[in-house]
């Protein structure tokens, strides 16, 4: 085989998996997380919400309670005090409080360990995964999702944001009928308003991308000093250059 060809079939291989990467969504469009991976307070917030809301289910089992204290710049009485209901020690990981089994025979799908769960599938997938659950009352969970059809995960932030339902237009082209989501509408109001949840859910999701990669801001860091120390060797090695070629010109 030429090497054009080979070229020609690597670009399509590449081509192929970008476009697969943005079908993989199924449906509606995700929103933008907008998350800030250097914001601590987000991080502690969202490490709050997920202790209460999610880690009864779904555990994390590549985070200790030590690391996240240590980055989150938590003291390990506020690490015990607000973080660590279902665990003794701070080298321990995240473990859902429900074990597996039971969790597989009320839901059906055990619920999936959430430590890469953000650098799988995205943090704006489980942006919108999280605001993305409307009232259906075929599902034995009373709620669809609109990123994830026909989940088993219940809507379990309900309390906060209250529940809504999708609202869809109706296409008839050639006697075929289709459907568009058009977006949501409140029915029963939570405890919060809409920018509070977004707000809510924005921290959690922040966390969640943290523990996927959690030497993400260290290695920018590093970034950072590689390329500085790169710059002085530039003008150290030019200025070298300088005094041997002095003579020689
Ligand atoms: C009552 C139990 C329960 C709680 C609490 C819960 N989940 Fe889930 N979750 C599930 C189950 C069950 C699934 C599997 C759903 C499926 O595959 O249909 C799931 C799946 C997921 C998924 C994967 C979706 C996918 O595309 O595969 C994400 C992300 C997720 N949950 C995030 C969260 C977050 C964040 C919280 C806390 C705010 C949370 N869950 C709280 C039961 C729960």
């Amino acid at each position: 085989m030429g090497k054009l060809k080979v070229i020609a079939r690597l670009l399509v291989i590449v081509v192929l998996m970008a476009t697969s990467q943005s079908f993989a969504s199924g449906g509606a469009a995700l929103e933008h997380s907008e998350i800030d991976p250097d914001n601590i307070s987000s991080l502690q917030r969202g490490a709050r919400n997920f202790m209460n809301y999610c880690s009864g289910c779904h555990s994390a089992k590549y985070v200790r309670f030590k690391t996240i204290g240590k980055y989150l710049e938590l003291s390990e009485e506020q690490l015990i005090d607000n973080l660590m209901f279902n665990a003794e020690k701070t080298f321990e990981t995240i473990n859902a409080t429900m074990p597996a089994d039971s969790a597989r025979r009320w839901f059906g799908t055990a619920p999936p360990d959430l430590s890469l769960m953000a650098r799988a599938k995205g943090a704006d997938y489980v942006y919108s995964f999280l605001k993305g659950f409307f009232l259906d009352p075929d599902s034995p969970t009373g709620v669809d999702n609109t990123v994830l059809a026909g989940t088993s995960m219940p809507h379990v932030l309900w309390e906060l944001q209250g529940y809504q339902k999708a609202l869809y237009s109706e296409h008839i082209e050639e006697g075929m009928t289709s459907h568009t989501f058009e977006g949501f509408e409140l029915v029963t109001e939570g405890s919060m308003d809409a920018e509070d949840y977004d707000e809510f859910v924005r921290d959690t999701v922040n966390f969640l991308a943290y523990i996927a990669e959690p030497i993400r801001s260290e290695r920018r860091k590093l970034g950072v000093w590689v390329i500085m120390f790169l710059i002085f060797f530039w003008i150290l090695s030019a200025m070298l250059k300088k005094q041997i070629w002095k003579d020689v010109t």
